[in-house]
């Protein structure tokens, strides 16, 4: 019965597996060597220098953490921003003429009723704001470039919004070119002269 059991248990050694046995012995049981592939045992060993070498540089030689690096992506944004910002927040003439134009009145009468009517009044006669259809202008000089500053960056202790972050700058400039054409038309029915006068 021993025998039998003993028989049970040895080890089956195929043919081509004969070099893979060791030659050790213990109580009758004996053990094959199949060692890991060795693609294996580079990543495994790889990961542990890896590591290591990621705790020792994050932890003790200063390596950034997510907040430092979040500091300067953020400033690199910043960055891009303000370009922008500079860009569209000078005034550009040739944009202002291009959509200076009698087919796009009805657009820029339409963003002036829906952003401006509120304290310059219908046909910009003026109320809270200033009067823009006569010659006197209060924070501007009356041209579409003065104009354009006191619209994109407003004027805001004394109400006026600074559009620049509201409105697109196409529609900024669509309102500054109905403005312009309300200039010295002395609309009937306006707000009583603001500012200095300015003939041109
Ligand atoms: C909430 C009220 C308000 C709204 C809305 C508003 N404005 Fe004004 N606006 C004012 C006030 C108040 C002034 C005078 C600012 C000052 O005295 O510093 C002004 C001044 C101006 C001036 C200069 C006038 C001058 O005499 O110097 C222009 C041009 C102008 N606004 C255009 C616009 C346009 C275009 C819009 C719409 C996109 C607009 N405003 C919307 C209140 C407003």
């Amino acid at each position: 019965m021993s025998s039998n059991k003993n028989e049970n248990t040895s080890l089956q050694v195929e043919a081509d597996e004969k070099h893979l046995l060791l030659d050790h012995n213990y109580d009758g049981i004996q053990e094959l060597n199949h060692p890991l592939p060795s693609w294996w045992n580079f990543i495994f060993y790889a990961g542990i220098i890896f590591g290591v070498c990621y705790w020792v540089y994050y932890s003790f030689l200063g390596g950034p953490t997510l907040r430092d690096e979040l500091k300067v992506e953020m400033a690199q944004v910043k960055v891009l921003q303000d370009e922008y910002k500079a860009l569209t927040a000078a005034y550009n003439p040739e944009k202002f003429n291009e959509l200076n134009k009698p087919e796009n009145m009805q657009k820029a009468i339409a963003i002036f009723a829906e952003n401006c009517v509120q304290c310059h009044k219908e046909g910009g006669l003026g109320d809270v704001g200033p009067n823009l259809t006569d010659n006197y202008w209060k924070v501007s000089k009356g041209t579409p470039e003065s104009n354009y500053q006191v619209v994109y960056y407003g004027s805001e202790e004394a109400g006026m919004p600074a559009w620049g972050e509201v409105l697109s700058s196409e529609d900024i400039y669509l309102a500054l070119a109905y403005v312009n054409s309300l200039k010295n038309t002395f609309a009937k029915g306006g707000k009583e002269p603001q500012g200095v006068k300015i003939d041109d």
